[in-house]
């Protein structure tokens, strides 16, 4: 979509990091917005950041749990209540828990994959019909490297956000053969600094973390941290390049390239067929 002013950009996760970095990108190019979040102080926090920079910004926001259909059901019905469609989904909102994959619970398992995987499907599932009605749309949705190269102590989320790139390439795909005039763009960042290393404060009740606090488990959960925390690229600055892939109608978006090399390296494992790629090797 070359032309965003005006349009409605909808956002999951809008109340921290990236989302919120993408709710300020999109307000500034003119976009109304309907933003989502189970922390609704968060995205009390993103308006008030947008309406500091742009006092007339145009917003709309509802707590919703993206792992439940209905709410983004009714997330849906609010951008037609409010502004009669919606052009741009991004399917954001994600969550990571870490350790040996034999000691994650049931909890976390259906914690990480409602978040990361039914929350994209609910994203597309509610607004992809709309967008074909109208004739017009784009759907983003925030995968991971972890999508495409696995890191030890991270079995779910990898899994998750390999879901996510398969759910992207399988939606571009289908879009293509019904001809329509939708566009996806999958995001697959590595490490950048946000809020995502205090996940759990946002995690619900009733998929309490119960798993016991390893070793393993410690160890893995400071080395995220620290790559986290001194990500060299910002949230800010992959949301401008994520906006910037709506409008040029780019499908991949990699901000750290490094990645890419290690991609190949996957592929040449694949094709010696002896070990696993090993992304930490040689570190
Ligand atoms: N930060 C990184 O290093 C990194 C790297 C690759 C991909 N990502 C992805 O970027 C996306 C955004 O994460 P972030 O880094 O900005 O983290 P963040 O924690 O700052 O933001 C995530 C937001 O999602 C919200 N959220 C959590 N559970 C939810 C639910 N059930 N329903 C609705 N909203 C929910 C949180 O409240 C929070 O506002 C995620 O999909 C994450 O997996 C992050």
């Amino acid at each position: 979509m070359k032309n965003l002013q005006g349009k409605v950009a909808v956002i999951t996760g809008a109340g921290s990091g990236l989302g919120r970095e993408l709710s300020k990108v999109c307000a500034a190019r003119g976009m109304q917005l309907v933003l989502g979040d189970v922390d609704q102080p968060g995205m009390e926090q993103t308006l008030a950041e947008i309406r500091e920079a742009n006092p007339q910004a145009d917003a709309v926001s509802l707590r919703v749990d993206v792992s439940k259909l209905e709410d983004i059901q009714a997330l849906a019905a609010l951008a037609r209540e409010s502004y009669g469609a919606a052009h741009v989904v991004f399917n954001n909102a994600g969550v990571s828990a870490g350790g040996p994959m034999w000691e994650a619970t049931e909890a976390d398992w259906q914690w990480v994959t409602g978040v990361n995987v039914y929350g994209v499907a609910w994203g597309i599932k509610c607004f992809v019909p709309m967008l074909l009605e109208q004739g017009e749309g784009h759907v983003v949705n925030t995968a991971s490297a972890a999508g495409w190269v696995n890191a030890p102590g991270g079995g779910i989320y990898n899994a998750s956000k390999h879901a996510v790139v398969a759910i992207s390439e399988t939606l571009a795909l289908d879009l293509r053969l019904a001809e329509a005039n939708v566009g996806v763009t999958v995001l697959c960042p590595a490490f950048f600094p946000t809020a995502i290393v205090d996940a759990e404060r946002n995690r619900p009740d009733e998929l309490a973390d119960t798993a016991p606090m390893s070793e393993a488990r410690k160890l893995h959960q400071e080395m995220v941290r620290h790559a986290v925390m001194h990500g060299r690229i910002s949230a800010q600055e992959i949301a401008e390049m994520t906006v910037a892939a709506v409008e040029n109608d780019q499908f991949y978006v990699f901000p750290h390239k490094k990645i890419k090399q290690l991609i190949q390296a996957r592929a040449e494992a694949a094709e010696r067929e002896q070990d696993p790629f090993d992304t930490m090797a040689g570190r």
